[in-house]
């Protein structure tokens, strides 16, 4: 039997759980453990509750005690990001706030091409580093399980070349990364065929080969007029899900309908939505597809945020994820980008909140994380105050000064050598 550790006391715990799934929520809905502790064995959560009472109980647990005040949380999920990429789009992020827009710069050559461009020139042992080093930075911001996405590859092997790379940054990292294959981001400019002709190809060859490998057990398209539309995409997208691939879309980021397919095809998550207007906000509220603001995208793209207040309003499920990618999202903190979206959408702690741990998690379909409780993995992040409400109010300069990852101590601000 693994040994077991006590960890505590923290003036305040918030376990995340026992929350409706959907829809809007009150910041008294949020529970709060005064003076609480966990007992980890191995990886997991074993028990959780007042810490004398867990003293008492666990005398043989080792105890892990904390001076002064802490407040904790479960590990943050962000369940949307692009980290694994070549080169620099900073050119692009200059030219549009010289008054280009995203879509001419995409035209001109730049955009996710350049990105493309790069990331085939690099071998696969860069993107594996670079990727490490990224997503080392996400961890220290509190974040124990990223989702990664391929689609700078846009070829059958470029795409298994950034696949592989996230798998073996996976391998090394002590945090978990979620792989997602996007070779449905855009029409390769150097494809012969059509835009269907490529889908049906990426179908044929690319995907069953993902399975193969186990690169990958979900498929992303980007659904929008400079990218693929709704036409193009349902054949592709019926053929992963026969393949048993899990869906989510890039959906109404610049025009609505993205959304739909959604829905209609069963998606795990419809992210973006900025351009969501009444009824794709009441169909995704109807349905179980997780709606995913990206505030990155909005705070990089200089352009609106996702309409989350009237996403929970009408019962959707809101979850925040970073988007953090060289080009629309070079940023990549999700707790300061939540913390905003907060702000400018008046989303509640417990909203927010729950939009990077439990319903993030909900988005990714993954239930034994974003929430902490027995059985649970014990991947839980530590802030230094007594009033968890200072978390958002920092708008993201309140860090994390230690992190557990399935139960171990990976990060710890006060330590000197950390991953
Ligand atoms: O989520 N919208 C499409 N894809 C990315 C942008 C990728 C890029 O610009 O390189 C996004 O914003
Ligand atoms: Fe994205």
């Amino acid at each position: 039997m693994a040994h077991l550790k006590l960890l505590g006391p923290f003036t305040q715990l918030l376990p995340m759980n026992g929350l409706p799934k959907k829809g809007a929520l009150h910041d008294a809905q949020l529970p709060v453990l005064q003076n609480a502790g966990i007992v980890i064995q191995g990886a997991h959560i074993k028990d959780m509750g007042p810490f004398n009472a867990l003293k008492e109980k666990y005398p043989q647990a080792h105890l892990d005690f904390l001076e002064g005040p802490h407040t904790g949380l479960p590990g943050l999920v962000d369940p949307h990001t692009h980290i694994c990429f070549g080169g620099s789009r900073a050119k692009d992020y200059a030219l549009r706030n010289a008054g280009k827009s995203y879509l001419d710069i995409a035209k001109a050559g730049g955009g996710i091409w350049d990105t493309v461009t790069q990331t085939r020139m690099a071998p696969e042992a860069a993107l594996v580093k670079s990727t490490c080093s990224l997503a080392k930075r996400h961890l220290r911001n509190g974040t124990t399980t990223l989702e990664v996405k391929s689609g700078y590859g846009l070829s059958v092997r470029e795409e298994l070349k950034m696949l592989r790379a996230i798998q073996s940054a996976n391998q090394q990292l002590p945090m978990d990364l979620v792989p997602t294959c996007l070779a449905a981001h855009m029409h390769p400019k150097d494809h012969k065929g059509s835009p269907a002709d490529y889908l049906e190809e990426m179908s044929r060859e690319l995907l069953p080969l993902v399975k193969k490998e186990h690169l990958a057990q979900r498929v992303d398209a980007f659904i929008e007029e400079s990218a693929f539309s709704p036409a193009q995409i349902a054949p592709y997208f019926k053929k992963a899900k026969e393949l048993g691939f899990a869906l989510t879309v890039h959906a109404d980021q610049f025009t609505a309908g993205g959304s739909q397919v959604a829905v209609e095809l069963g998606a795990l998550s419809a992210d973006h939505l900025e351009a969501s207007g009444p009824r794709e906000i009441d169909l995704l509220a109807q349905s179980n597809t997780v709606a995913m603001a990206l505030p990155g995208a909005s705070l990089g793209l200089g352009c609106a945020f996702a309409p989350a207040r009237k996403l929970l309003d009408a019962g959707a499920c809101l979850a925040i994820g970073s988007d953090h990618n060289p080009g629309s999202a070079p940023m990549g903190d999700l707790l300061t980008q939540a913390a905003v979206l907060g702000a400018f959408e008046k989303l509640t702690n417990a909203e927010v909140l729950a939009g990077i741990t439990v319903r993030a998690a909900a988005a990714l379909n993954l239930t034994d994380r974003g929430q902490l409780g027995q059985g649970m993995l014990a991947d839980l992040i530590l802030f230094h105050t007594a009033d968890h409400r200072d978390i958002l109010y920092h708008q993201g300069n309140l860090k994390p000064c230690v992190v557990y990852k399935r139960g171990e101590r990976v990060y710890d601000k006060h330590r000197q050598k950390n991953h």
